[in-house]
């Protein structure tokens, strides 16, 4: 039998929630990932402060410690950056460990309606001037909810306030988080060493006809929403070109089955039960199963400034079918063959 053995994946962007869900989820990721940046648009509670981040890493090492085996698994915990952080805010959260501040713009996606206003007021500056100061990444959720702009454009129209970020803090390391579009790919490849991306499973498979264009497929469905064929061609050839500013992160995000297939479905797509199989799938598909491992399990870790895992994974070449449903979630995929099957 054809096995492929990698290092085990960083997965740079991924919600693991709190309470049930979280006991459901994280299990998928732990198996598979030496680290996962954990996402912290949580709720009740959200990740703002260093005692929030304290609490979030114990509500996740203690469902990690309780798996019947245990694997290397790290959390790489993140607060979430609002009008109201100060300098103070991340420097404490930093000195807990976290990683990096994550910004999702006002009304963009979920969790997001206490989001940021302004990238560009005196607090903000000052705080995005700590981040860089003691090292500590600033992940952007890229899209901007402006009037008259289409939920397809805000990617495009976001891509502004990144220049003008990128101009005023040239040393400060930020990540476009899961590109959607052939103008993030292009911009990304030309900005210095300091700006990075992460690209999802689920945007190497869909394009808009996926979600809108054959019935409304509310599992499909996310933010940013998947774009043109050309769109997707260009995030496939970034993910595969071996280029260290493109690298994986997930974006799983899990939703109960009834908040996805309900009159205002949630936007989210669920990978994490299947992950290394779906990007092994597509990898190969394009004959380039051989930059899977710089992609999933090295420029994530080199970005970040981190040692590269040392444990590995094993596939097994075996076509099998995503499950219909994965406890309370319906994954991405659902009923649908894959190619590779993890050991
Ligand atoms: C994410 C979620 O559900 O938390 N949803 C999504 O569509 N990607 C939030 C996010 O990363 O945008
Ligand atoms: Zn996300």
């Amino acid at each position: 039998m054809t096995t492929f053995t990698m290092r085990r994946l960083d997965d740079m962007h991924c919600h693991f929630r709190t309470g049930a869900l979280l006991e459901e989820v994280l299990p998928w990721t732990v198996r598979y990932a030496g680290r996962a940046i954990a996402m912290p648009n949580t709720r009740p509670r959200a990740i703002l402060t260093a005692d929030d981040v304290v609490w979030y890493r114990d509500q996740i090492l203690r469902v990690r410690d309780a798996m019947p085996v245990q694997y290397p698994f790290e959390p790489l915990m993140t607060i979430e950056i609002r009008d109201s952080t100060t300098p103070q805010m991340v420097m404490d959260a930093y000195r807990v460990g976290a990683v990096a501040g994550k910004v999702y713009p006002l009304g963009v996606t979920t969790n997001s309606d206490e989001g940021l206003r302004d990238f560009f007021s005196t607090q903000i500056q000052e705080t995005f001037r700590a981040m860089r100061g003691i090292g500590m990444l600033l992940l952007m959720h890229g899209e901007l909810d402006k009037p008259r702009t289409l939920v397809t454009k805000r990617e495009h129209v976001f891509l502004p306030v990144l220049c003008r970020l990128v101009d005023m803090f040239p040393d400060l390391r930020m990540v476009l988080e899961h590109i959607s579009t052939k103008e993030a790919v292009e911009l990304v490849w030309e900005f210095g060493p300091n700006v990075a991306a992460t690209i999802t499973a689920h945007h190497l498979y869909l394009t808009l006809n996926d979600v809108i264009g054959d019935g409304i497929r509310p599992h499909n469905g996310c933010m940013p929403m998947p774009k043109d064929f050309s769109d997707r061609d260009a995030l496939i050839e970034a993910a595969m070109s071996g280029n260290p500013k493109f690298f994986l992160g997930s974006d799983s995000a899990p939703h109960p089955r009834e908040k996805k297939e309900c009159a205002r479905g949630a936007c989210g797509d669920y990978t994490a039960p299947h992950l290394p199989e779906l990007l092994a799938t597509k990898f190969e598909e394009h004959g380039k199963l051989n930059r899977l491992d710089g992609f999933g399990s090295r420029f994530g870790a080199e970005f970040y400034g981190l040692p590269l895992n040392e444990g590995k994974i094993t596939l097994t070449q075996e076509t099998w079918c995503i499950p219909e449903q994965c406890g309370m979630v319906v994954p991405f995929r659902a009923g649908l063959p894959l190619r590779w099957q993890l050991v």
